[in-house]
């Protein structure tokens, strides 16, 4: 019995890495045809009060030892500054629709202390408020998007929060915030008419739902040294009649709709697999569930279509990202998960997905930006880790407000298990500094991909790149210790006779870079 119990894992083991190789793969580059342009809020963040993506993660107070500024973390500033965030979202998910933002205003000695409800009853001590986030956009270089209570406010709170953030004038809501320390009034370029309002963000019918957007997006007052992108909660990942009927009942009071769709790598909530320590089955699993994404947005833009044809509305995928089971040891309410090479990878299979549908998809936000879901930085008292998909990001730089480039390719498949995905996706660009961009993601934890792309028109002298792969695909950078998942230099792209050749590794992301 026990001989044939190590017969069988022998043998399992040598399924899951005995198909080393290279496979094969053309593509074409298509530079003639220039797309619309990838919106740089495609590479935005949500960060939101919940465990400690806000405590900890940017709030330390200004009597940290810890680096700060006003209270604001500088490490974790300077490492959002060199991804180039483009936008925050705040305050929540769920937290926006129980937030009162005068509980976040004024002497922070005075404010109350709540309990926070979603995020396992933690205390809410308000010491980050409107003053302490725009702040903190704004060291970050970042626009804000406001997440607005909807589901248990009024109208008449909203107004005057907004009056609050954005009055020139010298009425009381604008005094009240010169008297607490901002004298010129902010912009507010982004608001979420609320969150999950299907969900937690008050349980409602898209018809009920529709009928309050009208009623608050009514008592918004535009203006034009304020341009403000109007963004209605959105479906839950394949809702596709919600889409349909706040289109049809609301589509005109708003400029965006949101869509939310998390990769679980088990597809079941209450199991839903680890961060780090899985099997190559469950790697495959992960990217099937997570390349769903681009059928979601393309269904979801094809309802859209019927209400709103020249694409007036975008799609806003402001909240992103795998969600595993929490880290052994810690609060299961405060979502905190480790981040491996799986995570970086992933991060750009969606970038890219993203840019395919830039037409109509222009903001996303990962969930969340630091210690709480697929986080871009993981913090323990002074000390951070820059995690894999930060240096995704990091990678992807170059693709914001950059011009489409249409890139045909025909992937070979690979299969595990019950699973047959595409080995690799890949999408191309043409920077701001007029340089061609491709960004690849190889999905295969096995093979490499040997891919040829015809270059068409362009007449290319030299092409460079970075690549961020790893040994293990649970490799994930230590906290305080040196990262060992980080990009370095490229070399197996070449140039010859029109033709770019990449030899892609496996279970890596790489970004050339031709001139
Ligand atoms: O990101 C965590 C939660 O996921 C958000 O609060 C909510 O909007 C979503 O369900």
């Amino acid at each position: 019995m026990l001989k044939t119990l190590a017969v069988a894992a022998s043998a399992l083991l040598f399924a899951a890495t005995a198909h080393a190789g290279t496979l094969t793969a053309q593509g074409s580059l298509k530079a003639d045809q220039p797309g619309p342009q990838i919106s740089r809020y495609i590479y935005g963040q949500f960060s939101e009060h919940l465990g400690r993506g806000i405590y900890d993660g940017v709030w330390v107070g200004p009597d940290s030892k810890i680096p700060n500024v006003r209270g604001i973390r500088t490490d974790v500033v300077n490492a959002l500054k060199d991804i180039h965030v483009p936008v925050i979202r705040w305050p929540g998910g769920c937290f926006a629709d129980e937030y009162h933002w005068r509980d976040g205003i004024g002497p922070r000695d005075q404010r109350p202390v709540r309990k926070n409800n979603w995020w396992a009853g933690s205390p809410e001590t308000n010491q980050f408020g409107t003053h302490e986030f725009m702040d903190f956009a704004e060291q970050v270089g970042a626009d804000p998007y406001i997440s607005i209570n909807i589901g248990s406010s009024s109208p008449t709170e909203m107004r005057e929060w907004i009056e609050y953030m954005t009055s020139a004038d010298q009425d009381t809501l604008a005094n009240e915030r010169r008297k607490n320390g901002r004298d010129k009034p902010w912009k507010t370029p982004f608001l979420g008419f609320g969150n999950e309002a299907w969900g937690c963000g008050g349980n409602m019918t898209p018809e009920f739902y529709s009928n309050e957007l009208r009623r608050f997006t009514g008592f918004y007052h535009r203006s034009d040294d304020n341009p403000t992108v109007r963004i209605a909660s959105g479906a839950n990942s394949t809702d596709y009649n919600w889409t349909d009927v706040v289109m049809k009942n609301a589509g005109g009071n708003i400029d965006a709709l949101s869509l939310h769709y998390y990769t679980i790598q088990t597809g079941h909530w209450d199991k839903k697999g680890a961060a780090t320590g899985f099997t190559q089955q469950a790697w495959t699993d992960t990217f099937a569930n997570t390349l769903k994404m681009d059928e979601m947005i393309t269904k979801h833009s094809e309802v859209m279509d019927k209400y709103d044809p020249k694409k007036r509305v975008g799609l806003f995928v402001d909240e992103w990202g795998t969600w595993y089971d929490v880290e052994p040891g810690t609060n299961p309410g405060h979502l905190y998960q480790n981040n491996t090479l799986r995570d970086a990878v992933l991060a750009a299979v969606n970038f890219n997905i993203f840019h395919h549908h830039a037409d109509r998809v222009r903001l996303t936000a990962v969930a969340q930006t630091i210690n709480v879901l697929q986080a871009m930085i993981l913090t323990k008292d002074d000390k951070i880790a820059l995690t894999p998909t930060y240096y995704a990001f990091k990678m992807y730089v170059p693709f914001q407000d950059a011009t489409y480039l249409p890139l045909d390719i025909t992937a070979p498949n690979f299969t595990m298990g019950d699973k047959t995905i595409p080995a690799f996706n890949a999408s191309a660009a043409r920077g701001k500094d007029g340089h061609i961009y491709v960004g690849l993601a190889n999905m295969d934890p096995n093979d490499d991909v040997a891919l040829s792309v015809d270059l068409g028109s362009v007449k290319a002298k030299s092409v460079s790149g970075q690549i961020l792969t790893a040994a293990r695909m649970d490799a994930y950078n230590d906290i305080g210790k040196p990262a060992v998942v980080a990009p370095v230099a490229f070399k197996g792209a070449k140039l010859a006779g029109g033709k770019l050749s990449i030899t892609l590794p496996a279970k890596s992301v790489v970004v050339v870079e031709l001139q």
